[in-house]
């Protein structure tokens, strides 16, 4: 079997809950030997966090920590401190998002760190970014999600500011670690010196968010957004508004219920009116008569009517289900899909075959799903596996690094390890 890209690139992963271990649960699918460090006994918070079964890891511990290993190591007694010290000195990369200021009063802040082992990258994730007026701040996901601008431009205008389900702050700035750390991998060979990579939830949102800013500067110029829905009839403020369902570019869209809405939450499909999609549309809706009339035939002429026009699209989609309208629209390369439930998502067989849901074993808790790597590469087919029990590479590190099975039988009396 050929070596995986990352093999050979060792990790120390001090890294809890979501933000810190997307990052390198990436890096270990790619092939990093990615090392958990864990506090004796407990462990990572999300081990017990909303468990399904009792005795087992919950899943969100074990979607998120699958290829790696499980080192237990209390790092605040000297005998703990002597191990990650050696650690260190043998590493590629340490990867933390303790709280504000947890690493250095642990007695391993980067001047330390960099002391210990030049070539070392140390890559952290916190809320704000240093120097912030917020930078003291412990921060969460929904926290991240209203400090980097997404709340405040999601869900509809007359309800509160509104989350997304999807991780915009934790995985997100969690992707955002991954390339930071690689890139400082690549300027490592460059330089032969590690250096630190820091990256905050509030940036990584903000990040995501840019077409927000766009429009900011857009409303600060025209006092208008055209391709939101209050616009022409509503009016706007001084700052962007929540736009519910429109689409973020220059197509409009709208989520537009299908047969079975009335009992179904789900039973919707994202439709785009594409510019140049405006014909084929005409004819997939039984509407021909629209292509050349010129109360329709432009995307100016339309906006004033757009919701008329989804109103026009719902009554043809009455009688089909989201499964068969988007049958039917892709006839026309009408940009669509139907709103997919996990459920749906779960037993989806293309996402199985891709290998972006996998099945894998537990010690514990047997089979269950998980993701899978959503980067496809042509000579790279990562393999998921479970995520390791607390301490399961305790020994095993420990041996690795050079200790007796004597003195790791001690550091076990004294919970050390
Ligand atoms: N051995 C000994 N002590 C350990 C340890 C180990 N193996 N692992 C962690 N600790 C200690 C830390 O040193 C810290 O001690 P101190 O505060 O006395 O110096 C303590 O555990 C708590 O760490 P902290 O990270 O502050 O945990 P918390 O539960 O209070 O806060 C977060 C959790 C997520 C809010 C916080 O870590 C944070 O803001 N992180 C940065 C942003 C982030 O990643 N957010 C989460 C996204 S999913």
């Amino acid at each position: 079997m050929s070596k995986k890209p990352l093999e050979g690139i060792k990790i120390i992963d001090f890294t809890h809950v979501q933000a810190g271990p997307a990052c390198t649960q990436m890096l270990a699918w790619f092939g990093a030997d990615v090392i958990k460090v864990e506090r004796p006994g407990s462990g990572d918070v999300t081990r017990n966090q909303l468990r399904d079964i009792p005795e087992a890891d919950a899943l969100y511990f074990t979607m998120l920590n699958s290829n790696k290993r499980s080192l237990t190591l209390d790092t605040k007694k000297p005998e703990g401190k002597e191990v990650l010290t050696k650690l260190i000195r043998e590493s590629d990369v340490l990867v933390e998002n303790f709280g504000p200021g947890a690493l250095d009063r642990m007695g391993f802040s980067w001047e330390n760190i960099r002391e210990l082992n030049p070539k070392m990258i140390v890559a952290s994730v916190k809320g704000f970014s240093d120097g912030h007026h917020y930078d003291d701040l412990k921060v969460y996901e929904n926290v991240a999600q209203c400090a980097g601008g997404a709340a405040s431009t999601t869900g509809f205008w007359d309800g509160p500011p509104t989350i997304s389900a999807a991780a915009l702050g934790d995985s997100n700035t969690g992707m955002h670690l991954a390339i930071g750390i690689l890139t400082a991998i690549i300027g490592r060979q460059q330089t032969g010196r590690g250096q630190r990579v820091a990256v905050s939830m509030q940036d990584s949102v903000l990040n995501l968010c840019r077409v927000k800013l766009r429009d900011q500067q857009r409303l600060d110029r025209v006092g208008y957004l055209e391709e939101y829905p209050q616009y022409p009839h509503g009016t706007f403020s001084d700052v962007v508004p929540r736009g519910g369902n429109a689409g973020g570019g220059g197509q409009p869209g709208w989520v537009l219920k299908c047969k079975g809405w009335e009992t179904d939450p789900n039973a919707y499909i994202y439709f785009t009116i594409q510019g140049h999609a405006w014909a084929p549309i005409c004819r997939a809706i039984g509407k021909p008569e629209w292509i050349e009339d010129p109360n329709y035939m432009t995307a100016e002429a339309r906006q004033p009517h757009i919701f008329d026009i989804f109103n026009t699209i719902e009554a043809w989609l009455s009688d089909k289900t989201k499964f068969e309208a988007v049958d039917i629209l892709r006839k026309f390369d009408i940009p669509c899909a139907p709103v997919l439930t996990m459920k749906e998502l779960a037993n989806d067989e293309s996402l199985r075959a891709s290998g972006s849901i996998v099945e894998v074993d537990h010690k514990v808790r047997g089979k269950y799903l998980t993701v899978g790597s959503p980067i496809k590469f042509s000579d790279l087919k990562p393999e998921i596996t479970g995520s390791p029990l607390l301490g399961e590479h305790t020994e095993e590190v420990l041996l690795e690094l050079g200790y007796s099975a004597e003195q790791v039988a001690h550091m076990q009396e004294s919970r050390a390890v």
